[in-house]
């Protein structure tokens, strides 16, 4: 059993949905928007292509649908780089990493939606937080001047930076700032990345600040930072290591880590410390990796941290053409350019990090022979659910053999039980505690042609009380409101809505295409109010960075479409 055929065989389009089972609630409000990364190329690894942001209205009549219709709108993040990728195809080639160009590298801001204070930004590993108009969803601005980031990852040539980054940067709703991280190739103390803080303050306008860690130097990925009141938690992904073997042609030989690196800075540490200045964290280390952990806001009682573990979760594993899976079939040619899947049940745990003692202690955790491809989660982001997170909603794919190589299974033999790997099952929708993790609700799939990915959590009654934070509703915390979950099927996309209390009774709405239309791969997903207008800030031009030095990087009979490029930008706000 492979995932649907159509997450890469359907293409983005603008369609509208219908309730086909159950009654749509009269007190959800705001939209679902999602992060897809294109098919703009037969690239072998799909998750590095050009991104689009995907919205959903939970509200029947808007964003230009019919009466009692649900409006569904794709629309292709016309960010600088890709402007040029349309006017200039040739000078892009493509590899198991992505584009890579004469113009320098491609910010593809294709994996997550961040709304912040009224405004839209969309991200990726690889580059700089992108702003898109909250109406239009077109493109308006990268975030933070390269020179501000301390230039490029990787000294390289080219008008586009190498800007390591996350994915999932987070939003200080006390200082009105947003928190991510730099990755910087260093040969000292070894050989590696070396990590460092980066604070945007929306009122530095073009500019951010960074602040190395002093001392570390690691191989892998800083996919999520997290943050309490007091203190900003990074830590090493572990499960995304680009193979230089591989890249030069050869094998795949690295595997992931079995534990990795938490690092633990004090907010105020950063506090007047110039930007560029190193600073020194708490090093801890928890298993096992996790591409995605989240701090509860309050901190009295310690950094208490829901960690969504990625078990044998190679992330940086995709599928080949010539692949055969863990049974022996060759892989479903629309499987190829996806990620091998996870090759056994995932660990979902509560833990205290002690920033005194170093230690990691455990409070709540999860495993069971079914909690397989532990996808995504939806969470209460308002702060006052942040306070006090009472619900923690986890998307499960269920097992795909389909989707696990023999390449991968061979590479790691010693790590996996091939037996648990021969048979697909179900997805589900599970609801725990937060503190114990306990198991409160469960809602299978078992219709395994059903792939359930990234869940939000909306609010009930949003905006009500003018005393809350932005996106509160009644009781903030993640248990009295509503679970979007999309669920991909070659038989037509499906939203089914959840009451937030009670995943275990079934969707109370389902949503689908009127013409059962597909979907493609999409990422993560967020909630947010409907946003009509750009809100009036100094922003970043493209055409603000493009130095007489960096244009002299680059083959001068691409000057003229550069300058063209960054002419149209320039009018976008
Ligand atoms: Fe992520």
């Amino acid at each position: 059993m492979s995932t649907p055929r159509s997450l890469t065989t359907a293409r983005h389009a603008d369609f509208e949905l219908e309730v086909v089972e159950g009654t749509w609630p009269t007190d959800i409000s705001g939209e679902m928007v999602l992060s897809s990364p294109q098919h703009c190329t037969s690239m072998e690894y799909g998750i590095f292509d050009w991104g689009a942001i995907c919205r959903l209205s939970l509200e029947q009549g808007t964003r230009g649908a019919g009466p009692g219709r649900f409006a569904w709108q794709s629309r292709s993040i016309q960010s600088p780089g890709k402007r040029l990728w349309d006017r200039l195809p040739k000078q892009f080639a493509t590899s198991g990493t992505g584009y890579q160009s004469v113009l320098g590298a491609s910010n593809a801001s294709n994996t997550a939606p961040l709304p912040w204070g009224g405004r839209l930004y969309t991200t990726w590993d690889a580059g700089r937080p992108i702003e898109l108009h909250p109406e239009t969803l077109e493109f308006v601005a990268e975030v933070g001047h390269r020179d501000s980031w301390g230039g490029s990852s990787l000294d390289m040539p080219g008008i586009m930076p190498f800007l390591l980054s996350s994915a999932h940067p987070v939003v200080d709703p006390e200082r009105d700032c947003l928190w991510s991280v730099k990755l910087d190739f260093v040969m000292e103390p070894s050989i590696g990345l070396r990590p460092a803080v980066v604070r945007y303050d929306p009122a530095d306008g073009t500019q951010v600040r960074f602040w190395p860690l002093d001392g570390i130097v690691f191989g892998g990925s800083t996919h999520t930072v997290s943050q309490t009141r007091d203190w900003l938690i990074l830590a090493d992904s572990g499960n995304f290591k680009p193979d230089p073997a591989e890249m030069a042609g050869g094998a795949r030989e690295l595997t992931i880590d079995s534990e990795v690196p938490v690092w633990l800075i004090r907010k105020d540490q950063l506090e007047g410390l110039a930007t560029g200045t190193p600073v020194t964290p708490t090093t801890l280390t928890m298993a096992p990796p996790a591409g995605h952990f989240y701090a509860r806001w309050e901190d009295a009682d310690g950094i208490s941290v829901v960690w969504e573990g990625m078990d044998l979760m190679d992330l940086a594993f995709y599928l080949k053409p010539d692949d055969l899976d863990v049974n022996g079939n060759p892989i479903d040619p629309a499987s190829v350019g996806l990620y091998n899947m996870a090759m056994a049940p995932e660990t979902i745990v509560e833990v205290l990090l002690d920033p005194e003692s170093g230690k990691a202690i455990e409070r709540g955790i999860y495993r069971e022979d079914w909690t397989f491809n532990l996808q995504l989660s939806a969470m209460d982001w308002s702060t006052e659910g942040l306070t006090k997170p009472t619900l923690h909603h986890v998307s499960y794919q269920g097992c795909r053999p389909g989707n696990i190589s023999q390449r991968a299974a061979t590479l790691y033999t010693d790590r996996i039980d091939l037996d648990q790997l021969r048979e697909a099952t179900p997805g589900a929708l599970a609801t725990f505690e937060r503190g114990s993790m306990e198991l409160k609700a469960k809602w299978e799939y078992p219709n395994l042609g059903d792939h359930i990915t990234s869940p939000t959590f909306a609010p009930r009654n949003c905006g009500t009380r003018s005393s809350q934070s932005a996106y509160a509703g009644g009781e903030p915390g993640g248990h009295d409101g509503y679970v979007i979950q999309p669920v991909m099927s070659d038989d037509g996309f499906r939203v089914e809505l959840f009451d937030a209390a009670a995943v275990g009774n079934g969707p109370i709405a389902v949503l689908k295409g009127t013409n059962r239309e597909c979907v493609p791969l999409v990422l993560h997903s967020a909630w947010m109010p409907a946003y009509h207008h750009l809100v009036d800030a100094e922003r970043l031009r493209f055409s603000d960075e493009l130095t007489d030095d960096l244009m002299a990087s680059v083959p001068a009979e691409l000057h003229g479409v550069i300058r063209d490029v960054a002419a149209e930008c320039d009018g976008l706000f």
